[in-house]
């Protein structure tokens, strides 16, 4: 069978398959220390996040990718073409050693400089070149000042605080200076135009995926929908929802959208998905319009007469209605989220007190939480916030799927407790109701071509790169006291994927184990540093032991133990 398979073509698709993972770890983006409130960021993180920046096309600033730009001058095909197999290796570490110079020049000397050394090795005209080097000029300028503390006194006193745009560094390069009134934005504008057209590759690309595991689409996903990341992509989140559904926003006279319309099947090309979406307290609040335009979205799709296998949402109201004989009000609620004034799921304060037995109660908490319906009834009465427990449990007994996207390297799945309250809540109380765990999806939407990995693929990623990574580690070990509870954050973060989606391959444990604990030197640090954090994240492991997370060794579990009492003593000044 080895030999069959070990033909050099597929020994030569391994080889780029590895290097294509390999890459994006090394790749990825990632903190290398906190942000110190009043302090510029460091020049040497400036070169890599420059060179992301510069790696879109900037219609705002007339620029086009400098990948694209740097690649056509060489003639070769692009990083950015989506057939990566098409872009030897050669060549595209080619056009990645030439783009690093041009930013250290940059940086060193000045903009002209770079466009010089471009055009002469990679045969770019500076003119084509300005207005990425003018954009970058500007943003590197920027970063160099900081007024957050002016700011805050400002504030303080009650002063006039400039407003500025809230967005991802990269997205939107306008947030800079940084210490300014983050504004949102008008949610009447949610989708975008540009949000709207890009998440037609999300969706599409996200239902690909699915049917590739399992051959079918899914009939029906779960959504997770945030405000902030909402407000930082113009709604990406919202515009993926009403792909799936299928349906367009439409604006009214004053340019708000208002409306929904439905996009034909034949240009759909696939089934109408049945979506069941919880959003978050902040993003009810801030996205008002768009929780009635969600919900109108559903109820359009049900009305559609349309065939059941093209249109799941009817599908599955109809068969509710015969089978409970209930309304269709029953029957196409969809858009849970809070009871008005509350937020949050409360999963993650349970799980990091460690208070719980068994992990159905996790999802059984999110329903509670989340289970308030909101949108208008068949005869336009608002339903704001009313208990609708029965409709989300039914809601979520058909999900297949569950999904929120990720916009921003800033903060990914193990930075915060909030990805896996929400993601890993949702898909908990679907594993129960729906008697099987859901395929459970990220997007990456910071990359320029789409990507949808798995939560076991996306966990394994911010593992490498971040937690076991010691630029990030060592990057965090630099703030002290603080950036000991940061790791430990990371492991309780890990640990959450765990307890709500079994998501964490046990090597990950091990690795963190032998790392941080195992490791003498380490544990001296860490211990010196922040001792409470240092405790933490040995319980930590104990405990994804004892819940069956992680197949530890007796002998390191052993030592883990021992290191957790001198660790108590110490604490307990006792040592
Ligand atoms: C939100 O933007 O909706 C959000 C932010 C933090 C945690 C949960 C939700
Ligand atoms: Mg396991």
């Amino acid at each position: 069978m080895a030999e069959a398979k070990l033909s050099s073509e597929y020994r030569d698709k391994r080889v780029l398959d590895l290097y294509e993972q390999l890459l994006e770890i090394e790749q990825r983006l990632i903190p290398t220390g906190l942000h110190i409130f009043g302090r510029p960021s460091q020049a040497q993180e400036q070169s890599d996040l420059l060179r992301l920046i510069a790696s879109f096309d900037r219609s705002e600033a007339g620029a086009r990718a400098i990948t694209d730009l740097v690649a056509q001058g060489l003639g070769l095909t692009s990083p950015n073409d989506k057939d990566t197999s098409k872009l030897l290796i050669d060549e595209r570490n080619r056009i990645n050693a030439l783009i690093g110079d041009a930013m250290r020049i940059f940086l060193k000397e000045d903009a002209e400089a770079a466009e010089l050394y471009l055009e002469r090795e990679a045969n770019v005209s500076t003119e084509q070149l300005k207005p990425i080097f003018s954009l970058l000029k500007s943003v590197s300028q920027q970063l160099k000042t900081n007024s957050e503390l002016d700011s805050l006194m400002h504030a303080l006193r009650g002063d006039f605080i400039e407003p500025g745009p809230g967005a991802d560094l990269v997205q939107n390069p306008a947030i800079l200076p940084t210490g300014r009134n983050t504004h949102a934005i008008n949610p009447y504008s949610v989708p975008s135009a540009a949000s709207f057209a890009r998440s037609r590759i999300v969706a599409e690309s996200l239902l690909n995926r699915f049917r590739d595991e399992r051959g079918v689409y899914p009939q029906s996903m779960a959504l997770v929908l945030w405000g902030l990341d909402n407000i930082k992509t113009q709604g990406d989140g919202v515009a993926q929802a009403l792909w799936l559904l299928g349906v367009r926003p439409v604006r009214d006279a004053l340019n708000r959208v208002t409306q929904v319309a439905p996009i034909s099947l034949e240009e759909l090309g696939r089934p109408r998905i049945d979506v069941v979406m919880t959003v978050s307290g902040i993003f009810r609040d801030l996205f008002s319009p768009t929780v009635q335009l969600l919900d109108k979205a559903v109820r359009l799709v049900a009305r559609l007469d349309e065939p059941h296998d093209l249109n799941y949402v009817r599908r599955h109201a109809r068969e509710q209605m015969q089978a409970e004989h209930c309304e269709i009000d029953d029957a196409v609620t969809r858009v849970f989220s809070n009871a008005p004034g509350n937020y949050g799921t409360n999963v993650n304060f349970m799980v990091m007190d460690s208070q719980w037995e068994r992990e159905e109660t996790l999802g059984d908490l999110f329903v509670t939480r989340k289970c308030f319906a909101y949108g208008r009834d068949s005869k336009g009465r608002p339903i704001e916030g009313r208990e609708a427990r029965a409709a989300m449990d039914r809601a979520l007994a058909r999900v297949e799927a569950t999904y929120q996207n990720i916009d921003t390297f800033e903060i990914g799945l193990t930075d915060v407790d909030h990805y896996f309250e929400y993601l890993g809540g949702v898909s908990k109380a679907v594993e129960k109701r729906a008697q099987a765990r859901p395929a459970i999806y990220l997007s990456d939407t910071l990359a320029r071509d789409v990507k949808i990995r798995s939560l076991e693929e996306t966990v394994r990623l911010e593992s490498r790169a971040k937690t076991l990574n010691p630029k990030w580690y060592e990057g965090m070990l630099k703030h002290g006291f603080r950036g000991v509870a940061e790791i430990e954050n990371h492991v309780s973060n890990t640990f959450g994927w765990s307890a709500t989606a079994d998501a964490v391959d046990d090597w990950i444990y091990s690795a963190v184990a032998n790392t941080f604990v195992l490791d003498e030197a380490m544990l001296e640090r860490l211990r010196g540093l922040n001792p409470h954090s240092a405790h933490s994240l040995v319980q930590r492991l104990l405990e994804a032991n004892g819940r069956g997370y992680w197949d530890a060794d007796e002998s390191s579990l052993e030592k883990l133990r021992d290191i957790s009492r001198s660790l108590e003593d110490q604490l307990e000044g006792v040592a």
